[in-house]
């Protein structure tokens, strides 16, 4: 019998085998040239740690499950970029661990949003968002305001980010607590939301 389309769909677990092969083939090619390309695995220039309490505010947006409404990556299409701005590239995000791209917009995508909003705006609406936007089905978050942060742990975390490749100084940490220290959580995290996207020179 030859060794044909047909043998090949009659028998299962050949036909499993060769899929897993051609999946594994297809895998390799995509991904392998992406550990060695430049473009991918380095910082954009200007790319900058954040700072002590914009981690902090970093850490409170994955504690509040704000990503799970809220993706920051804007796609390289035009409906998206007239609306967002400059499309996301990966070199913005080599500092990100764990990186928060999301995949579900309840909300519209923020990976552009630092700067097009005052603190104040900010203040507002995550106290309640329907005071800026009537419409709005964002949940509010009122505690954010009264919560104070201790800063105990920022100087740990700085370090262990510091292990998997983000450049802080032993400057940086040293002062992190301080830095950190009696702020409010909505302090923090609108100093997160303010520079998220600011650092890709062409998106300016
Ligand atoms: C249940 C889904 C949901 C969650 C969770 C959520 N949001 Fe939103 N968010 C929205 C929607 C819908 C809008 C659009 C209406 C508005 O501006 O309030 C929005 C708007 C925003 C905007 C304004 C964006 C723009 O370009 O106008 C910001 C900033 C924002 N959210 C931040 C946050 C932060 C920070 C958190 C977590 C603390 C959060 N959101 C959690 C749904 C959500």
């Amino acid at each position: 019998m030859a060794f044909t389309h047909d043998t090949i769909e009659r028998k299962v677990p050949l036909l499993m085998i060769l899929m897993a092969l051609a999946v594994s083939f297809g895998g390799l090619v995509e991904i392998v040239p992406l550990l060695f390309d430049k473009d991918v695995t380095q910082p954009v220039e200007g790319l900058k740690p954040l700072t002590a309490l914009q981690l902090e505010g970093r850490d409170i947006y994955i504690r509040e499950g704000c990503y799970l409404c809220h993706s920051q990556m804007i796609r390289s299409l035009r409906a998206e970029t007239e609306r967002y701005g400059h499309y996301s590239v990966a070199g913005e995000s080599v500092y990100d661990h764990p990186f928060l791209w999301g995949s579900e917009r309840t909300g519209p995508d923020l990976a552009r949003v630092g700067g097009k909003y005052s603190d104040d705006w900010h203040k507002a609406h995550l106290h309640n968002p329907r005071d800026v936007v009537p419409e709005s089905i964002m949940p509010a978050y009122p505690w954010l305001e009264k919560n104070v942060l201790t800063g105990d742990d920022t100087a740990k975390k700085m370090i262990a980010l510091r292990e998997v490749g983000v450049p802080y100084t032993d400057e940086d940490i040293k002062t992190a607590q301080e830095d950190v220290k009696g702020h409010t959580e909505q302090e923090a995290l609108i100093a997160y939301l303010q520079q998220l996207g600011t650092h890709l020179p062409s998106a300016r």
